[in-house]
């Protein structure tokens, strides 16, 4: 079995997709996004594949494609689709996968079930991006409570921003959290670029040796 790993955040708008980009680039890996509520703007599959240079084939259908930006759940009513959170199963394929849920871990996909749920069902090692400002220490350990309770396997924390080595290091003890490394904001968010910080600021290895 090939590296799987699941791509959450601690709030939507933190950066998962940048660091998607940037993991299945570095993993040579296919990329998955189940649910994509919002199709006007460039998609998070669309954004991918531009900023990991991606061939299409590398990037999987999305199982639901909803047109209103709003949460699943939500979405899904306005669109009027019925989404079935027990048919959401990652796709086979014989590479890395990397896998983006939408927003947080409990956003909701209908009225009886948010996304952690169905990451409980797979049992995918969770990667967690997290800000560094100002509100990550609360959401971070937050979100990795949500994680626990659920006994959702657990990689470590991705951090996204500018350095503030406190807020890792608390986050990182109080937490009992890997800390897998921090993407610096970027000024020139080009694939060159965004190839070149994650190789600086993470190690791949750390990503591959997880069990599948
Ligand atoms: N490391 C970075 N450097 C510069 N800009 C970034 C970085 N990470 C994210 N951004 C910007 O922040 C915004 C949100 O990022 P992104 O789309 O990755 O968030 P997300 O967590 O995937 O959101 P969603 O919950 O909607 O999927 C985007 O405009 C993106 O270009
Ligand atoms: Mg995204």
């Amino acid at each position: 079995m090939k590296t799987r790993l699941v791509v959450t955040g601690t709030d939507t708008g933190i950066g998962k997709t940048i660091f998607s980009a940037a993991l299945t680039d570095a993993l040579d890996g296919c990329y998955w996004k189940p649910v994509q509520s919002g199709l006007d703007e460039e998609t998070d599959s669309e954004t991918v594949g531009r900023l990991g240079r991606l061939p299409s084939d590398r990037i999987l259908p999305e199982a639901y494609r909803l047109a209103t930006p709003a949460s699943p759940h939500l979405s899904a009513r306005i669109d009027g689709v019925t989404l079935r959170p027990e048919g959401l199963l990652p796709p086979a394929v014989d590479r890395p996968l990397v896998i983006e849920g939408a927003g947080g871990l409990l956003v909701p996909l209908t009225e009886r079930t948010v996304f952690a749920d169905v990451f409980a069902l797979w049992q995918i090692p969770v990667v967690l991006c997290a800000r560094t400002g100002l509100g990550t220490i609360n959401h971070t350990l937050l979100s990795l409570e949500a994680l626990r309770r659920r006994a959702i396997p657990i990689l470590g924390v991705a951090f996204i921003g500018d350095a503030q080595e406190d807020s890792e290091a608390i986050i990182s003890r109080l937490g009992a959290v890997r800390r897998l490394g921090r993407l610096p904001r970027l000024e020139a968010l080009t694939p060159d670029r965004l190839r070149q910080a994650f190789a600086e600021n993470f190690n791949i290895a750390d990503f591959r040796e997880v069990p599948a």
